[in-house]
């Protein structure tokens, strides 16, 4: 069902998208089904190029014929479309359980519109059940668990397999079971500052259109 929810929303995505856009490319099994479709209409004649948020994204768009932009190569974006871990009424997010959250965050800071694609189970009143990813520099990453158990906060350092998950930026994830957050804006900044912290998964003010996937059709919210 989730899926199916997943393949709604990214179809409506998709439709969205205008020819000789600059788009950004989100990660993530939702979005891999906006490059699905977005991929059909590229093969229907439809000319985009996109600047891809990960190198599992970049493979995908290879595949599909989707042509890719270096993000040095431009300033703005038109439009991204990409996923959430978690999103509440004020569209403020977690991200990041695909381990491509920095490089996410820029492509949506650089971007005129961001659409966030969801199955209905992501979304949520209150941030939290989903842990925090956070993107550490590996050297050190233990001090940075230990600056946040000392805010109560039990980070896990991402594994893969026996080895420890690096992102495509060569960095570690700590996912942070931070429990329902009262105010992650604070939260986002206090991470943020620690030393060795990349990234912080709580995406603020990054959402302009929800759209979330329904077993009846796509449901479309904008800020
Ligand atoms: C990738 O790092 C994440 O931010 C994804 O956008 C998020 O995990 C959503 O992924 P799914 O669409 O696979 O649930």
């Amino acid at each position: 069902m989730r899926n199916r929810e997943k393949k709604v929303a990214g179809e409506a995505a998709a439709a969205l998208v205008e020819e000789g856009m600059t788009l950004g490319l989100g990660t993530g099994s939702t979005v891999a089904f906006f490059l699905d479709a977005l991929g059909e209409r590229v093969r229907g004649g439809m000319n985009v190029r996109g600047v891809p948020t990960s190198e599992q994204t970049a493979a995908v768009c290879h595949a599909r014929g989707i042509a890719l932009l270096d993000i040095h190569s431009v300033d703005r974006l038109d439009l991204t479309i990409d996923g959430a871990d978690e999103i509440d009424p004020r569209f403020r997010m977690i991200k990041g359980g695909g381990g491509a959250l920095l490089r996410e965050k820029i492509v949506a800071e650089i971007s005129e519109r961001v659409v966030i694609v969801v199955d209905s189970a992501k979304v949520v009143e209150w941030l939290g059940a989903f842990p925090v990813p956070v993107e550490v520099v590996r050297f050190g990453c233990q001090h940075v668990q230990r600056h946040l158990a000392g805010m109560g906060i039990a980070a896990k350092l991402r594994s893969n397999g026996d080895a420890p998950y690096t992102t495509d930026n060569g960095h570690y994830i700590l996912d942070c079971a931070m429990g329902l957050l009262d105010e992650p804006e604070g939260l986002a900044a206090r991470v943020k500052a620690m030393t060795g912290v990349v990234e912080c998964g709580l995406f603020m003010n990054h959402c302009h259109t929800l759209i979330i996937g329904t077993e009846t059709g796509a449901i479309v919210r904008t800020k």
